[in-house]
């Protein structure tokens, strides 16, 4: 098995590939917000601008698979995929999950039942905004919510001894080619992956996208690998995101 891979089918399936136990799983969920997923955002309107009209994506959902998503399937692959608990502190695994606000209430109290007994809130703080379009002085959005999940033991966590605050800075990704309407930085999935694992250790992303999280933890030579059921992105990852980072292999 190469360190870094991508397979295009449901995480469901895990295991037919025979994939390694993670020290870290990344995912970044569906967000089951339906047909209003472009609401506020200039994507609504052809070329942004809502004096051309409504574009293609006007009163669409981000992804046909948002409705057959379901957070227990998803508890139960990660428990499976998560290493085991440790003896030794400071080595335990744990995962990282990016969802829409409220999905979190859901995640923490179902995760209990997985055996994922803790978690921290996290909002990750964009310098921009996708809701200006319809702005009118109202608030609107600049953050992103997730949850830190794990176990019993504190997680590993590589920052030479300082802290770091839940409220963590999401800077627009201007060097990675955009494949995704819900594509994460590549620069805070480094950040994360350098915190809560050591090199040579494996990452997981079930529901993989444009392949963000397999290209960050490349770069952090780290093994990688993820999950993408749909055939569209799962071409542009390999063809844009991850052309060289698959032949990549790491030394243990
Ligand atoms: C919120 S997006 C992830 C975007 C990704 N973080 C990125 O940076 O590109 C969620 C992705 O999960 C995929 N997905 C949904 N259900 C899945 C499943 N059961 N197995 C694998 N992928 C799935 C969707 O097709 C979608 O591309």
């Amino acid at each position: 098995m190469r360190d870094i891979e991508l397979f295009n089918d449901h995480f469901q399936n895990f295991k037919s590939y025979g994939i390694p136990k993670a020290q870290l799983i990344i995912a970044d969920i569906p967000y089951n917000i339906g047909r209003n997923a472009y609401g506020s955002n200039p994507a609504w309107y052809v070329d942004g601008d809502n004096s051309n009209g409504e574009s293609e994506l006007a009163g669409k959902t981000f992804f046909d698979t948002d409705n057959d998503f379901r957070i227990s399937e998803f508890l139960h692959f990660c428990t499976k995929m998560l290493r085991p608990e440790p003896k030794e502190a400071g080595k335990a695994p744990c995962m990282i999950v990016f969802c829409e606000f409220e999905q979190q209430f859901e995640l923490i109290q179902k995760a209990k039942e997985y055996g994922l007994n803790n978690y921290i809130n996290l909002v990750f703080r964009k310098n921009f905004s996708a809701q200006v379009l319809k702005a009118n002085m109202r608030i609107v959005g600049n953050c992103e919510y997730g949850v830190l999940l794990y176990r019993d033991k504190l997680p590993k966590f590589n920052n030479n001894g300082s802290m770091v605050f839940n409220c963590l800075d999401y800077k627009r990704d201007t060097k990675t080619r955009k494949i995704h309407p819900t594509q994460k930085p590549v620069g805070l999935l480094e950040y994360l992956i350098g915190i809560f694992t050591d090199k040579s250790e494996v990452v997981i992303d079930p529901c993989a996208g444009s392949g963000t999280t397999l290209l960050a933890a490349a770069n952090c030579e780290r093994k990688a690998y993820g999950f993408e059921i749909k055939k569209d992105f799962y071409k542009e990852a390999q063809r844009l995101i991850l052309p060289n980072v698959s032949k990549r292999i790491f030394n243990e």
